[in-house]
C-alpha cells in the first residue's frame, strides 16, 4: 500500500525548497517505484492569513493520518506581533507535541566539496559527522507554569520551567545509544548538572539507560563548554544528546560548521518512527520567493524520511549520492557559492540533484 506524505510548505522559502524536495519524490514514484501518495496543506502563517490560526484541524488531522510529514519553515515578521499562540512557531511546536516526535536528529555533516565555506578552517572540519539528538517535546519548551505575571510591587516577571521526567530522559537517551551504535560508538551528553536540578537527574538517567549500552562509549558535557568544544575541536564529537533548548542552540551552532545551515536536514521521530522532516533553517523572509535559497537541506530530509519511516535506505543513499554529485558539478545556491563555482537558482539546483538521481 503507498505511504502517505503530508506536505506543508508553509511560509517564507519553504514553499520553494519543499517544491524541489516534491520533485525528489515525484521521480522517485515514476522511476524507483516508491510508494507513496501527496497530500498538501497549509500551515504557519499561510495557514493563519487564510484560517486565522496556524495549524488548522484539517492540518492536523492529515499530519496524524499521514505515515510521514514534509516541513518546509514557518514564520516571518509579519506573524511576529500576533498573540504567541498565533504565531507560526506555534505550528511547529503543536505538530511535535501532538505527533509525540520527542527525538530530533539533526545530523552535521560537512561535504567535502564545501570545507571551504566553513568559517572554520578546513582541518578542522574536513570530515565532521555529528548527529545531535535533540530531545524535542519537554524542557522549557514545554514546561508549566509559564507566563509573565505581576508582582506585588506592580514590576512583570517573566518564567519559563526546565522540567524533565525520568521517562522522557530514557526514551531520547535509547535513541542516542542506538544511533551510536549505527556510526561512531560515542555518546556526549550535554547538559548543565553544576547548575540545574533538572540536569542532575538528566545526567543520573543517561547514566542509566547506558548500562544497556556498554558496547558504546558515554562522556558528559555541559552546555558551555560543549558549545566551545564545537568550535574548538567539534570532529572529537559522534552523537551528541541533550535537552530541548541546548539543542536548539547547538544544532545552529553545528550547522555553521557545515559552511551553510542551508545544508541540513532533520527528522523528529515519535516511538514507532513515525517522523517530520523538516530542513533545519527557517523560512529566511529575506530572500523568499526570488528562487535563490537552497533546497539542499529539503532534499536531504527527503532522504532520512527514506531511511528512518520508509524503510527505503538505498533510496536514501540515492538521493544523497545525487546531492553531492550536483555539488561535485560545481552548483552552488548563493548561501555556499565561493570564487569559480557556478550560481545556481533553487529549481536548478533541485533539476540537478533528479538529473543525478
Ligand atoms: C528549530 C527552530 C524552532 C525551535 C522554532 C522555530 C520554534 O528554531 O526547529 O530549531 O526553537 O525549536
Ligand atoms: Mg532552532
Amino acid at each position: 500500500m503507498a505511504k502517505k506524505i503530508a506536505v506543508l510548505p508553509g511560509d517564507g522559502i519553504g514553499p520553494e525548497v519543499v517544491a524541489e524536495a516534491v520533485k525528489v519524490l515525484e521521480h522517485l514514484r515514476r522511476d524507483f517505484g516508491l510508494k507513496v501518495e501527496l497530500e498538501t496543506a497549509v500551515v504557519g502563517g499561510a495557514a493563519y492569513d487564510l484560517h486565522k490560526q496556524p495549524l488548522p484541524q484539517a492540518t492536523l488531522r492529515l499530519a496524524r493520518q499521514a505515515d510521514a510529514v514534509l516541513l518546509g519553515a514557518v514564520g516571518g515578521p509579519r506573524y511576529d506581533t500576533l498573540p504567541r499562540d498565533l504565531r507560526p512557531e506555534k505550528a511547529l511546536l503543536a505538530l511535535r507535541a501532538e505527533l509525540k516526535l520527542f527525538a530530533n536528529l539533526r545530523p552535521a555533516i560537512l561535504y567535502p566539496q564545501l570545507a571551504s565555506a566553513s568559517s572554520l578552517k578546513p582541518e578542522v572540519v574536513s570530515g565532521l559527522d555529528i548527529l545531535i539528538v535533540r530531545e524535542l517535546t519537554g524542557d522549557i519548551y514545554f514546561g508549566e507554569p509559564r507566563g509573565v505575571r505581576k508582582l506585588a510591587n506592580g514590576e512583570r516577571q517573566g518564567f519559563n520551567n526546565m522540567i524533565y521526567a525520568e521517562h522522557e530522559i530514557e526514551r531520547v537517551a535509547k535513541v542516542a545509544f542506538e544511533a551510536a551504535r549505527k556510526r561512531g560508538k560515542k555518546v556526549c551528553s550535554v547538559d548543565k548538572a553544576n547548575v540545574l536540578e533538572t540536569s542532575g537527574l538528566w545526567r543520573e538517567v543517561v547514566e542509566r539507560v547506558h548500562a544497556d549500552y556498554r558496547d558504546v562509549e558515554l562522556s558528559h558535557m555541559y552546555v558551555d563548554n560543549a558549545a566551545m568544544q564545537l568550535v574548538r575541536a567539534p570532529k572529537q564529537f559522534d552523537v551528541i544528546v541533550t535537552g530541548n533548548l541546548f539543542g536548539d542552540i547547538l544544532s545552529d551552532e553545528a550547522a555553521m560548521l557545515t559552511g551553510s545551515i542551508g545544508m541540513l536536514p532533520s527528522a523528529s521521530l515519535d516511538a514507532a518512527n513515525k517522523g517530520m522532516y523538516e530542513p533545519i533553517h527557517g523560512s529566511a523572509p529575506d530572500i523568499a520567493g526570488k528562487g535563490v535559497a537552497n533546497p539542499l537541506a529539503t532534499i536531504l530530509s527527503v532522504a532520512m524520511m527514506l531511511r528512518y519511516t520508509l524503510n527505503e535506505s538505498a533510496l536514501a543513499n540515492r538521493v544523497e549520492g545525487a546531492v553531492a554529485k550536483a555539488l561535485d558539478r560545481g552548483l552552488r545556491t548563493g548561501d555556499l557559492y565561493t570564487e569559480g563555482m557556478t550560481r545556481a537558482g533553487t529549481a536548478q539546483m533541485g533539476d540537478a540533484v533528479v538529473a543525478a538521481i
